[in-house]
């Protein structure tokens, strides 16, 4: 960790309102390219190539109780610092190196924190402290560069042009963190985003109309919204890419920082910048395949050496509504997990006491539908069935936002039960869907029928916009062009033909 000088922390701020709205766009790999609007002050930005030390990715994210942390994964095991609001704070190692994963670090940014960046010293030897004196400063120039100070006949003015020559090769890169408004009033949902590699099961990953999640990432970036939902699955890369199969020839695989790289931290990186994320387990994420790359990079608790194969639900309050998250990527839908039943029993039955509206984020929906036999809607996840029983949910809950299957979905349930919409098209191969999911056949005795409900093809994503009445829900297509227009007002989600 590098205090930052105090001297430098004025330039840091100038520097910092200055490329602002810039900063973002280039931030993500250390081989990238100059920006293009370079700030002229002792502190430069990332017009240089970064050394070794660099950082890989940096983000926003809400835990447990909204506690907002930002986190940073580095290459080299030194954490950078943290300016937080003029102060420059040390952001803590959350995770060692080791052979699967870079560094990452972690700060919690405290309530209410106007600005955030992160400040990586882009020399070789990371400079002395501003105020350090002379002899820092002389030792520092010869390390980084050679250079000696003047000898002891030199003029003053010499003196002055050696001190301001190496003080103006200190150099910064500054990364703007995005912060959350207090009332988030655009709030960006998508899920399932990774680029299949598993057996037979290929995505083209490098074909943009066969995996888009970069160009969506893209697209919703430019939204800028005020929050951000993945619902689950990021990871897809499971397997080797086949040879003669030249959509993914080269990409890395497994749970490691290559593979999550390639699957989510690159491809998201443009949306990462914009806002504040909100992250749910998804099933490729349990304790078989990504759940300890998850656990350790997106997580919400402390990294430990386990891999925990369920977390406890979490609320995330905000003013508009409670955001509850809940972990159910050990709750087949096919088979029931015994051991399971109670503790999901539990956690539905607790959302009684949740603040209302409640917005239940849950990777596997429990209620959705895929196409089944003759094209009738069939779904319903067994274990979440047979945990909740008759009981319904809970009333605070006044919304349930799923992934899992890959389309987006629309429903409203006759019965007590809060509506429900599905967003997991955006990435991954997509599921066959019946665009009318009235009649869908579930699983179980929980006695849930669908009132009304659709489904539409395509990839996508998902704005939603605060309204007077409720919210307004734009379904976007990759190309970031409104496909449908929906509302969720008084209850229900409703999709009109038209818009
Ligand atoms: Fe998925």
């Amino acid at each position: 960790m590098h205090r930052i000088p105090t001297l430098i922390l004025a330039f840091l701020m100038f520097a910092l309102f200055a490329v602002q709205a810039d900063a973002a766009k280039a931030r993500h790999h250390p081989k990238r390219q100059p920006r293009e609007h370079a700030v002229q002050t002792t502190v430069v930005t990332a017009v240089e190539v970064a050394q070794e030390g660099s950082l890989r990715s940096a983000w926003v994210q809400y835990g447990p109780g909204g506690a907002l942390e930002a986190r940073a994964v580095v290459e080299g095991g030194a954490c950078p610092a943290i300016f937080v609001d003029l102060h420059d704070l040390a952001m803590e190692r959350r995770a060692s190196a080791d052979a699967k994963f870079p560094t990452l670090c972690t700060a919690v940014l405290p309530a209410g924190t106007k600005q955030a960046a992160i400040v990586f010293p882009l020399n070789r030897v990371p400079p002395p402290r501003a105020d350090a004196g002379e002899a820092a400063w002389d030792s520092w120039g010869k390390e980084e560069f050679g250079l000696s100070r003047p000898g002891p006949k030199s003029s003053g003015f010499e003196w002055l042009e050696w001190s301001n020559a190496l003080r103006a090769k200190a150099r910064f890169d500054i990364i703007p963190l995005a912060l959350p408004t207090p009332d988030p009033q655009r709030i960006l949902v998508l899920g399932d985003t990774g680029c299949r590699i598993k057996g037979k099961a290929l995505q083209d990953c490098s074909d943009p109309e066969k995996w888009p999640f970069p160009q969506i990432a893209a697209e919703a970036a430019k939204l800028k919204p005020d929050l951000v939902i993945h619902v689950g699955d990021y990871l897809y890369r499971e397997n080797a890419c086949p040879a003669g199969f030249a959509g993914c020839a080269g990409t890395p695989f497994g749970d490691n920082w290559p593979t999550w790289d390639a699957d989510f931290f690159a491809p998201a990186a443009p949306l990462l910048a914009t806002a504040p994320w909100v992250f749910v387990r998804g099933n490729h994420e349990d304790c078989d395949r990504a759940g300890p790359g998850w656990l350790r990079l997106l997580g919400p608790l402390p990294v430990d050496a386990s891999c925990a194969a369920h977390l406890a639900p979490y609320s995330v309050p905000l003013d508009a509504m409670n955001l509850v998250v809940m972990d159910n990527a050990d709750a087949p839908e096919t088979s029931i997990t015994p051991d399971m039943v109670p503790v999901y029993r539990q956690e539905f039955a607790s959302l009684a006491t949740a603040k209302a509206p409640t917005w239940l984020l849950l990777h596997r929906p429990v209620w959705a539908a895929i196409s089944g036999p003759l094209g009738i809607p069939i779904g319903g996840n067994q274990t979440l069935i047979e945990s909740i029983g008759t009981s319904g949910i809970p009333s605070p809950v006044a919304l349930m936002l799923a992934g899992h299957i890959h389309t987006f979905e629309a429903i409203n349930y006759a019965n007590h039960v809060p509506a429900q919409i599905v967003a997991g098209f955006s990435g991954d191969a997509l599921d066959s869907t019946p665009s009318d999911l009235k009649g869908t056949v579930f699983q179980g005795h929980s006695g849930v029928t669908v009132k009304d409900g659709l489904s539409l093809p395509g990839f996508g994503f998902l704005l939603m916009t605060k309204a007077a009445d409720g919210w307004q829900i734009d379904v976007y297509d990759v190309h970031g062009r409104i496909e449908r227009q929906c509302q969720f007002a008084s209850g229900r989600v409703d999709c009109p033909n038209s818009h």
